[in-house]
């Protein structure tokens, strides 16, 4: 008996439709680091960006092409010329690349978006995928707002685009209207309708909104699909996208039912969500299925007693398959250079220069004195915050005076533009106060869209993470700070945001 499985493609958003939930936007840097943990993991297609959106979106689908070797990099374009040209432009280094064209099939997309007739989007869609090709033979086409599009339409532009030279079809249920019955059958329906749809492979790309995007994904897995496209920790527009481990893990966990196996390396799930929720600032729920803090805490006294006298009464996956504690290794006041970027490079963080890592080195060092031993989230952590291309303003002191039943005053010292300042403010609380102090001079005219403070690791001694997020004139950024004392990561993190507003870093044009 043959019992071969088929591949089941794991196609990473996280760089693209990840990045498109507001105020996630990431640098060329931070998307760097995260597609070589994507790469790492061995995720297969890597979508690193939509090349037309802005001069900082193509610079970053570039470095992204020029950096991974192993995974595939996409560019998504809208199935027209200059976005399909501008995609193909940017991944030209890549080793492999896939062009990722859409264009929206529903009645309701068709009338009211796009004010088109559906035999010219069939005819635009044929000449995007036809035009796609002559810059790779690797090219995904996109029904958007599949889910709700009439199926005769869609049996239609299917069988076109394939002809064209399509070589994966994507049906989202873009709305995250889809239910999982309904949206696996209509796969079955179009393969079995599709005259060539043995020359394509099928893909699913489902939003959460109605909290099915995992269920309705594995769906469509159970009825022919081949590739599932997600994201690290769901993250995505507004409720987000189905998530990269947890179809992974439900993939690999029930063997017995699925007909498909990844080639993911589960080890790096773990490292690439602390990743991603540290660069983001978009904490991870502690009851969040892999990833979450509690996902393999047992408490209550039956469990834990089952779980010590028999591992599988309880528990249906280890966690360390998914890099908890894994290869945690523990480092101290005592721990050299080599050894510790020998770690960083074990967690997928490379240094570009000798001055860029002698910076992380001093902070180490400086952590290390406050705390005994340095986990992987402390070494991620202190990457954080050192990447604005500008550095117009740098926190040089914090003297923070709080008293039961009076007004926190916070006195700071800042280096702006190289000349040092001395602010002071009262504030409702020791953070307000540090925050009006440095508006006193800053004057940034930002508005404060998050505060956010998570512990990096357990006990009182942890480092704080902060992430400060900041909107001038339409546009967000996302300042992280992290120290021991959270008022210091407070300081940084704001500054760290208003350095991000004047270096014009994360800047998007709508499309
Ligand atoms: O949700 C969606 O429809 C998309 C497409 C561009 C694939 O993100
Ligand atoms: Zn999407």
């Amino acid at each position: 008996m043959n019992t071969k499985k088929d591949k089941l493609v794991i196609f990473d958003t996280t760089l693209r439709d990840g990045e498109q939930s507001p105020g996630a936007s990431m640098t060329k840097d931070e998307k760097i680091r995260i597609a070589r943990m994507l790469e790492r993991m061995r995720v297969d297609v890597i979508e690193a960006g939509f090349a037309i959106a802005s001069p900082g979106d193509f610079e970053a689908v570039q470095a992204v092409a020029e950096t991974v070797k192993d995974s595939r990099v996409c560019s998504l374009a809208r199935a027209v010329g200059p976005d399909i040209s501008r995609a193909g432009e940017a991944l030209k280094k890549a080793n492999a690349s896939r062009i990722h064209t859409f264009i929206a099939t529903s009645p309701i997309h068709m009338k009211y978006k796009l004010q088109m007739e559906p035999e010219k989007v069939l005819e635009r869609a044929v000449e995007a995928v036809k035009l796609a090709r002559q810059f790779t033979d690797d090219v995904e086409f996109s029904l958007e707002d599949g889910s709700r599009s009439e199926p005769e339409f869609m049996y239609r532009i299917i069988e076109a685009v394939i002809n064209a030279g399509a070589g994966t079809i994507n049906i989202p249920d873009t709305v995250g209207y889809g239910e999982p019955g309904e949206y696996g059958a209509m796969f079955r329906r179009v393969i079995e309708n599709v005259p060539n749809s043995d020359k394509a492979i099928f893909s699913t790309h489902c939003h959460n909104d109605l909290g099915l995007a995992v269920a309705n994904s594995l769906s469509a897995v159970m009825n022919g699909v081949r590739q599932v496209e997600c994201t690290i920790n769901g993250l995505g527009e507004r409720a987000g996208n189905a998530s990269l481990e947890e179809i992974v893990m439900a993939v690999r966990t029930r063997q017995d039912l699925f007909p498909v196996e990844t080639g993911i390396d589960t080890s790096h799930i773990v490292p690439t969500s602390r990743l991603v929720s540290s660069i983001t600032g978009f904490p991870v729920q502690p009851n969040k299925a892999i990833v979450g803090a509690n996902a393999f805490a047992h408490e209550s006294g039956i469990h834990q007693d089952g779980v010590l006298k028999h591992r599988e009464t309880y528990e249906i996956m280890r966690a360390q398959d998914v890099g908890w504690g894994h290869n945690r290794l523990v480092l101290g006041k005592h721990s050299g250079r080599a050894a510790v970027k020998a770690r960083y490079e074990e967690l997928g963080i490379h240094f570009e220069d000798t001055a860029e890592f002698q910076m992380v080195f001093e902070r180490f060092k400086a952590l290390a004195d406050k705390k005994h031993e340095i986990f992987d989230e402390d070494l991620q952590s202190l990457v954080t915050g050192t990447e604005a291309p500008v550095e117009r303003y740098r926190l040089e002191d914090l003297e923070v005076r709080s008293k039961f039943g009076s007004l926190p005053q916070a006195q700071l010292r800042l280096l702006i533009d190289g000349e040092s300042h001395r602010v002071e403010a009262y504030g409702s609380g020791p953070v307000d106060a540090t925050f009006k102090a440095i508006e006193s001079i800053a004057k940034s005219q930002a508005d404060l869209k998050l505060y956010s403070v998570n512990a990096v690791t357990q006990g009182t001694d942890s480092q704080g993470t902060v992430t400060v997020r900041l909107e001038r004139d339409g546009r967000l950024v996302n300042g992280v700070g992290a120290d021991t004392d959270i008022l210091v990561a407070s300081a940084q993190a704001y500054l760290d945001a208003l350095n991000m507003l004047d270096s014009g870093e994360n800047k998007r044009k709508g499309v």
